[in-house]
């Protein structure tokens, strides 16, 4: 194992006079002296001064530094995770454990945690950021932001053997969902699915979801709706959840889709409130001919989407408005958050 402190550290900087090594030393805060600095460091001051971890210490997020060289940086090289936390319980935490270790191992980067050990490190950041808002954290909704990459070192694609990881997390505040959202519904479009195949990763390479978002956020619209080949898949950060006579439909948990933590929820909801649900390959002529549309997030929970291209979702009175559908599995949902 390289020590973190050298991998992280201890980057050679190449001045016009001279190589000088300059040895940081600390994880947040200027990483070097004055004196030594060639770069000018960025006015941050407008960035949250909440606490957050990184590497096995804590302090505020706006001074948290990185080097330039970390893999998460130069290739995305890394995997995250989001938590919601109401009341200061973290919801479904070992399902998200579950899905961060599964991501891991895809891409091959040793778990820095162990369970447990995940649990306490998000359990005092939460506490931490309560205390730090003057609150307690029972009496505020926050969520956790988890980020692991493979680590520091010259730029190569290939993995470097015995990397320590780059552990970083944060807790910001979970603003609900607009009422206004909740009682009409959101607008969606539809677009193909770019992104690579191997979306079942959590993976920090973003750009395929920040292009497919941004085509929604042109037009003001919530989320992306994405077709693979005519086939559902998902949105740029959401699952999506066709509901057709009753039924609640959702793509198979394969590698075109994130298996979203909601994914095994929205099963235990249908089964509770006695809908059929089924997992099949949806073709984009059912999507545009179903009764309700949905969307499942850790942020957006579950949450009807009424026009999709500028047509309004479902039928008669009920088009363009959330359905009974929704109604039941939102009500579902807040009775799961509160017994949690
Ligand atoms: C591509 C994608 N699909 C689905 C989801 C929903 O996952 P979860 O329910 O775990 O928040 C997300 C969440 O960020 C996502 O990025």
């Amino acid at each position: 194992m390289i020590p973190q402190s050298k991998a992280l550290y201890e980057i050679p900087l190449i001045t016009p006079k001279s190589m000088t090594r300059v040895v940081a030393g600390c994880l947040f805060g200027r990483p070097h002296g004055d004196n030594l600095c060639m770069f000018s460091q960025p006015d941050l001051s407008f960035l949250p001064d909440s606490p957050c971890y990184l590497n096995g210490e804590i302090g505020p997020l706006r001074e948290a530094r990185i080097s330039v060289l970390d893999r998460g940086f130069i290739f995305g090289d890394g995997v995250y995770e989001v938590v919601p936390v109401y009341g200061g319980r973290p919801f479904r935490l070992e399902q998200h454990l579950a899905r961060l270790s599964r991501s891991l191992d895809e891409i091959r980067i040793p778990n820095p945690h162990d369970a447990a050990g995940w649990r306490a490190l998000i359990e005092q950041l939460v506490q931490a950021n309560a205390a730090h808002q003057g609150r307690e954290a029972r009496d505020i909704h926050q969520f956790v932001y988890l980020q692991i990459s493979r680590g520091v070192a010259p730029r190569d694609h290939a993995m470097p053997a015995g990397l320590a990881p780059t552990v970083f997390a944060m807790v910001q505040p979970l603003k609900p969902v607009p009422a206004a959202q909740r009682v009409s519904g959101v607008t969606c479009v539809s677009a193909d699915d770019f992104r690579w195949e191997k979306a079942h990763i959590k993976s920090t390479s973003l750009l395929g979801a920040v292009l497919s978002r941004q085509i929604s956020a042109d037009v003001g619209a919530t989320e992306t709706v994405m077709f693979r080949q005519g086939f559902l898949s998902e949105a740029s950060s959401s699952n999506v959840w066709v509901v057709v006579q009753g039924k609640v439909l959702g793509p198979p948990k394969d590698h075109l889709v994130l298996e979203g933590i909601r994914y095994g929820l929205m099963a235990e909801l249908c089964q509770r409130q006695g809908l059929p649900f089924e997992l099949r390959r949806i073709s984009r002529a059912e999507v545009m001919a179903a009764d309700e549309l949905l969307l499942s997030s850790a942020t957006k929970e579950v949450l009807a989407i009424t026009t999709l291209d500028g047509r309004p979702v479902g039928h008669g009175p009920l088009a363009g408005k959330p359905g009974p559908i929704y109604a039941q599995l939102y009500e579902a949902y807040q009775l799961a958050k509160q017994a949690s």
